[in-house]
């Protein structure tokens, strides 16, 4: 009989489990545990400095984690990556790690050739496999020219392909689209859903939350080395949609703004389905309204409307922004820095379209 957890790990591929890894005194990655399941598209979602290739280096054991454990399956069950078995367990999956720095004097054909070979492919198919994978980038015509001519987007693609020409069930890609232009990104955006389509498991990074949003069927999202999210897109949406209350009340003057604050934080806070700690419920000065964090919850939505009226609260206004959702997640996590430069980003973009 099959229980359910065996069922569970039946269908998960790598498992990090508490998995920390430390340069000095420094944590780069902080007791990272998720799974990654059979079939599906995680997308790894990070500013720079997150922790993404640092956690991906640990699954290829090019880094060993300080503590906690990385498993992979293998034989049917997931098994513990060591150094004993990586080289066993390592040939069921693919790796695009650091930017691809080819030779130049190689040719797709010569590099491919040698990847698939050194991971075990069968000799005697190589050729054909090759022929195979070089096709699916659009790269055929190229296949026998030296690659110091290639263009940077070119070397992505063969670097990708050297990630699936031993043809693992796992694929690894950091930052696939990195470096390159909107084409380019649109034929990987494409070319990872053809992976899943081929039943592949796919496990890919960026910084750049549309490239993420796009393909993956369910999306990390990772902060100062920790997973701060972890779940489908339709469920972060949902996180970040109802995540705000707006409330304009009748007859209301500013001297009594102290009162109400804390008269909803007795009554509404308990019903925001968030901790005390994490919440905040505070006065727009510009709008004249009352903001309520909540989690997102209908259920909590209706109860707060109903207390609200209960407590004879006159309100005029009841609004839950739909604001750019995923976005609005991710931005809460990104630094600072980087949150503004995509601001003035967007400010530049608003005055070009207008
Ligand atoms: N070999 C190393 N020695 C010391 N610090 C390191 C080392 N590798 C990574 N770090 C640090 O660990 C942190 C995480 O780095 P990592 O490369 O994993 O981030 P990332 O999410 O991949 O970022 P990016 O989007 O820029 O690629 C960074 O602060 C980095 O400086
Ligand atoms: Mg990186």
């Amino acid at each position: 009989m099959i229980t359910k957890t065996q069922e569970k790990e039946k269908d998960t591929y790598v498992r990090f489990e508490n998995v920390t890894k430390k340069f000095g005194s420094f944590t780069a990655v902080s007791d990272v545990s998720f799974d990654i399941y059979k079939g599906e598209v995680l997308g790894f979602l990070g500013p720079n400095g997150a922790g993404k290739s640092t956690t991906m280096k640990m699954l290829a054991r090019l880094q060993r984690p300080t503590s906690g454990t990385v498993y992979i399956r293998g034989n049917g069950h997931l098994e513990e990556l060591n150094i004993k078995n990586k080289d066993y367990l390592l040939n069921n999956v693919g790796f695009l790690i650091e930017n691809p720095n080819f030779y130049g004097n190689m040719t797709p054909r010569e590099i491919l050739s040698y990847y698939a070979e050194l991971k075990g492919y069968p000799k005697s198919k190589v050729k054909k496999r090759v022929e195979e994978v070089v096709a699916l980038v659009d790269l055929s015509d190229w296949i026998d020219v030296k690659m110091k001519g290639f263009s940077k987007g070119m070397r992505q693609k063969i670097g990708i392909v050297s990630a699936i020409v031993h043809d693992p069930d796992i694929i690894v890609l950091d930052e696939p689209h990195t470096g390159l232009d909107p084409k380019a990104r649109t034929e990987i955006r494409a070319f990872i859903r053809k992976l899943k389509e081929m039943g592949k498991t796919v496990f890919f990074s960026s910084h750049l939350l549309y490239e993420v949003s796009e393909v993956s069927d369910r999306v990390a999202i990772i902060s100062k080395g920790k997973i701060i999210a972890l779940d489908t897109l339709e469920n972060l949406e949902r996180m970040a949609r109802g995540s705000i209350i707006e409330l304009e009340l009748h007859d209301f003057s500013i001297e009594g703004k102290d009162a109400v604050l804390a008269e909803l934080q007795k009554i509404i806070v308990p019903l925001t389905g968030l901790n005390a700690a994490d919440n905040s419920i505070s006065f727009n000065s510009d709008s004249q309204q009352f903001e309520i964090l909540f989690d997102g919850n209908p259920d909590n939505q209706y109860a707060i409307f109903r207390a609200l009226f209960e407590n004879n609260f006159k309100v005029v206004e009841f609004s839950v922004p739909r604001a750019d959702l995923l976005e609005d997640l991710y931005l809460k996590f990104m630094n600072e820095e980087e949150t503004e430069e995509l601001q003035r980003k967007q400010a530049k973009m608003a005055q070009v379209s207008a």
